[in-house]
C-alpha cells in the first residue's frame, strides 16, 4: 500500500526505515523522501512510526 503518493513510498518502506532507526517524521523524510511534497501523508507516516517503533523493541535480534 502506498502511503506517500507524491514520492511513491509504501508502508513497507517506512517500516523498514523505522527498523533501521528512524524515529521521527524528519528522519523518514531524510531516509526516503516520504512526506516532502504535499504533506497529506504525514499523519499516516507518524502512525506507522509509532506502531512500528513500539513493536520493534521485542525484535532486536534481527539486527
Ligand atoms: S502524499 Fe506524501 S508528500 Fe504528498
Amino acid at each position: 500500500m502506498l502511503v506517500c503518493i507524491c514520492k511513491a513510498v509504501s508502508d513497507r518502506r517506512i517500516r523498514e526505515e523505522v527498523r533501521r532507526g528512524a524515529r521521527s517524521l524528519t528522519q523518514i523524510r531524510e531516509a526516503c523522501n516520504a512526506g516532502t511534497d504535499c504533506g497529506s501523508c504525514t499523519r499516516q507516516i507518524r502512525q506507522i512510526i509509532s506502531s512500528s517503533a513500539a513493536g520493534s523493541e521485542h525484535h532486536q535480534s534481527r539486527g
